[in-house]
């Protein structure tokens, strides 16, 4: 066949996909080695792979080459042991191996006639997750593009719930439509005011119900706020409840903020993107509250599960309303059913969807659901380990509790906070720029790579842990390193940390 038609030789392909894959065994074995980050200069980054596209096709070995010489240094490793940023989302193996015959098969799963088994296996895994995260097993659901996405549905059908008119014929506005509130805690995901934005609801409209000094909200507070809100004439559309806030792993009290929902049959959604499936974890399960009290909750196996970017689950238990709010079939995508079937089209705004279902169904099976509960445990008993470690030392403290594996660290010298020249507010200036000052050099140094938030303490490092390759040793190191960069920080501040500076 000429060279200009026609895809590979299967042959070449398996000469190649041999060579693939025994670099990423080898990337994957010398992972301990490699920076998790390396700061680079963002035109230098742009230039060493920006070229015109090749008139004529190029010899993959130099592709491959050109992959790992020039693009992979300059990631950040999302899978390496020390990688401690936001939630660590890790691949483990068999989903890396499901990725790519995923990408072999290429099916859309859109209509149960365009991918049969694909959308059962999607029902199976569905009905697996809702299972480990104690959700009805009926509910219905479907696996989509992350927890904003999901945060966007649940609430898209939510509006729809709250509306007695036909929101989808008319639209939110109009004479005598009211003006809609979503209600969600001061600490809850920015995906929550995407959401109120694409909806149309407006950022005016979220209302943020303060938290408890644990960082959770108070359903005290909302009840209040929704009482005022329907006193004034506006329309409740839904209340989003956490589990596992993105600050510090806090989780909002279901029971309660249920108990509020139900008095005002307001529609509660549930965030449980991050600690919904750490339920699993034998030393968490009892404490976490149920979440079936939730009209819809999304849980995020790809944060949490080991399963590679993307897959997101999405439950809602009232049967229908996604359907009601997102299925339009044209007809060219119309289909006979024969049997009971489902068109997972119908339960989103997307069309053309992946086959997400086999890397959650292989990493299920792969590892087991005792194998999974066991890795997560894991990960909860490293973090109490650290928080121990940090609870010891004179010079840190750990601001807010958490559940989860999820460690906030503050470096709080005595140093500054003894220090009877600065006042309290300078200290906290002081002490926050510390931190910030701490966090840029870890990260820079690539020993590992943390994020940060700001509590009412002040500005914090995050430290999650739940990475599948992260054991006990990775973690004291990057805890010595955090430890050093501070001591080293505080006896040669630079910049903003030039803390000896009374105010
Ligand atoms: C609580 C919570 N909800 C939603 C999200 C959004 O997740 P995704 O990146 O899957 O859209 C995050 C992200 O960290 C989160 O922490």
């Amino acid at each position: 066949m000429p060279e200009e038609f026609g895809d590979w030789d299967p042959e070449i392909f398996e000469k190649h996909g041999r060579e693939v894959i025994s670099q990423i065994r080898g990337h994957f074995e010398k992972i301990r080695d490699v920076p998790v980050a390396v700061p680079r200069d963002p035109a230098e980054l742009k230039s060493a792979v920006a070229a015109d596209p090749p008139e004529t096709g190029e010899l993959f070995e130099r592709v491959l080459a050109d992959t790992w010489e020039k693009v992979v240094p300059g990631l950040v490793q999302w899978n390496h042991p020390s990688f401690h940023a936001y939630f660590p989302t890790s691949a483990s193996l068999p989903g890396v191996l499901a990725e790519t015959l995923t990408a072999a098969l290429n099916v859309n799963s859109m209509l149960w006639q365009t991918s049969p088994a694909a959308t059962a296996l999607e029902l199976v895994v569905l009905r697996w997750l809702a299972a480990m995260a104690g959700y009805p097993q009926d509910a219905d659901g479907l696996l989509v593009t992350g927890a904003s996405l999901a945060n966007l549905y649940a609430l898209a059908a939510a509006r729809d719930h709250a509306l007695d008119f036909d929101v989808r014929e008319r639209g939110t506005g109009g004479p005598g439509a009211p003006t809609l509130r979503i209600y969600t805690s001061d600490q809850a995901h920015s995906s929550v005011d995407k959401a109120a934005i694409t909806l149309g609801t407006g950022l005016a409209n979220v209302v943020r119900v303060p938290s408890d000094e644990q960082y959770r909200m108070r359903p005290d507070l909302l009840d209040e706020a929704i009482r005022r809100d329907l006193a004034a004439g506006f329309r409740p559309l839904a209340v989003v409840a956490t589990v596992g806030t993105t600050a510090v792993g806090a989780a909002d009290p279901l029971e309660r903020v249920a108990e509020v929902c139900a008095g005002h049959g307001v529609w509660l959604h549930v965030d449980a993107a991050y600690g919904g499936l750490y339920r699993l974890a034998p030393s968490l399960a009892s404490t976490l509250e149920d979440l079936s009290v939730g009209d819809s909750v999304v849980v995020n196996p790809q944060k949490t599960l080991f399963v590679p970017l993307d897959s997101t689950a999405l439950f809602c238990r009232r049967p229908g309303a996604l359907a009601r709010t997102f299925r339009l079939v044209p007809e060219y995508l119309t289909s006979a059913h024969d049997g009971d079937t489902t068109d997972l089209m119908d339960l989103s705004p997307q069309l053309g969807r992946g086959f997400r279902a086999l890397k959650v169904w292989w990493v299920i099976r792969t590892f087991g659901r005792a194998g999974l509960a066991a890795r997560l445990d894991a990960s909860v008993a490293l973090a109490r380990r650290l928080r121990e470690r940090v609870d010891r030392h004179p010079d840190w403290t750990c601001p807010a509790p958490s559940a989860y594996p999820l460690v906030c660290l503050r470096y709080t010298p005595e140093a500054v906070t003894a220090d009877p020249r600065l006042s309290e507010g300078r200290k906290r200036e002081i002490t926050d720029a510390l931190n910030a000052r701490i966090l840029r050099r870890v990260n820079a140094s690539g020993t590992a790579f943390l994020s940060h938030a700001v509590l009412r303490d002040g500005y914090v490092l995050r430290l999650s842990i739940g990475n599948i390759r992260t054991v006990g040793e990775d973690v004291e190191r990057v805890w010595r390193e955090l430890d050093r960069i501070a001591a080293a920080e505080l006896a040669e501040p630079t910049g903003t940390t030039a803390w000896t500076d009374p105010a």
